[in-house]
């Protein structure tokens, strides 16, 4: 049987995922945060074990709501949570999104959006972005306005910029929407702005949050949205009930509820993305400022690869071309890790400079 043939087209077309060791290497490819949570988290992980012959009870999926609510100043009945943020885009595209349906989203954005959006044949539309990647708020307007679904990275990943700096801004969108508006605020505890106080007023919002960036648990697969009650209603018949497991809920109601540590560890991860762009400046490179835990350099043709061949791993976003199609320029992201990856990191970099 060809099994090829079996599957969907529009699936055959994406890239298999790959995993990316980490011993033998500094990754600084996945925005991840370098530092272990606080050890308090560790006894509620051990106290989960005494319920893991059980599926999710009630109680601990309505504590998990409880404490997402506060944190966000809104309603239990406006959090639905999943395993990661990627599965709630994934949901989302289940429900909103097929043939005949338009997702829009920024031209340099996080790709998950159109990957879900080309899975289910749906058309793409994009808002372009200037060379140091602002956005005309009109240009998303525009978008939204022709779109079923507006994926909106705010922070923007892998850019690193807010493209929605006011609620102001964001409602000038929100008046234009004719569909959802998913702003994605995986960066919220590095950025410290959201778009949530808007969700009182327009019930076609979402705003998808993530466990693994700020709170240092991407291995726990933990992630939340905001949205109205209606949402919540209908993302609730679609999903599978159980997708989130005991221990990642119970280790992320009580890492919410001391969200401090987060925010520490955001402060410092900032400083280290300072050091790292204060150094590559010096080594010549145009580096974009961030919100976030990671930055973008812009680098001559070749330094990802060679950075790679140094056991240095980074994203890369893009080649820039000339008018002729000649490669000029890449854009490569770079997550902040701990003191010793940046110092591998630099290193690696000086090396590969020198042979340019
Ligand atoms: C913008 C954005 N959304 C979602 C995710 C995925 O988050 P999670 O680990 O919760 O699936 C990431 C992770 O890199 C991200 O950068």
């Amino acid at each position: 049987v060809d099994i090829r043939k079996l599957a969907r087209s529009s699936v055959l077309l994406l890239e298999p995922f790959k995993v990316e060791p980490l011993k033998g290497y500094v990754r600084l490819s996945l925005n991840e945060n370098p530092t272990l949570p606080p050890a308090f988290l560790r006894n509620v992980y051990e106290e989960a074990w005494s319920l893991v012959n059980r599926y999710t009870p009630f109680e601990v999926l309505d504590a998990f709501k409880e404490e997402i609510a506060v944190y966000n100043h809104l309603r239990p009945i406006n959090v639905f949570p999943g395993p990661g943020a990627d599965y709630l885009l994934m949901l989302i595209a289940d429900v909103f999104l097929g043939p005949n349906k338009v997702a829009g989203m920024l031209e340099i954005t996080y790709p998950v959006y159109e990957e879900e959006a080309r899975k289910r044949e749906s058309a793409v539309l994009k808002a372009p972005m200037s060379r140091s990647f602002s956005v005309d708020i009109d240009d998303i307007a525009y978008v939204a306005s022709q779109s079923d679904v507006l994926f909106l990275c705010n922070p923007n990943n892998p850019t690193g910029n807010l493209v929605v700096f006011t609620l102001e801004e964001m409602e000038q969108i929100m008046k234009k929407a004719k569909g959802l508006v998913v702003v994605d605020e995986a960066y919220y505890e590095f950025s410290g702005f959201s778009v949530s106080p808007l969700l009182s007023k327009y019930d076609n919002l979402i705003v998808i949050r993530t466990f693994s960036k700020g709170f240092a648990l991407a291995g726990m697969r933990v992630g939340y949205l905001l949205a109205s009650p209606q949402v919540v209603d209908i993302l609730s018949r679609a999903t599978q009930p159980f997708t989130t497991s005991v221990s990642s809920l119970m280790v992320a109601t009580e890492a919410v509820k001391n969200a401090r540590y987060a925010y520490e560890n955001a402060r410092k991860m900032k400083e280290e993305l300072y050091r790292i762009r204060r150094s590559l400046m010096g080594m010549g490179f145009r580096v974009f400022p961030s919100v976030t835990n990671f930055l973008v350099v812009e680098a001559p043709p070749g330094v990802w690869r060679r950075l790679y061949n140094h056991g240095v791993l980074t994203r890369f976003v893009k080649t820039i071309r000339d008018e002729h199609g000649k490669p000029v320029r890449e854009l490569i992201r770079i997550s902040a890790g701990g003191k010793s990856d940046i110092t591998a990191l630099l290193n690696a970099m000086a090396k590969v400079v020198g042979k340019l």
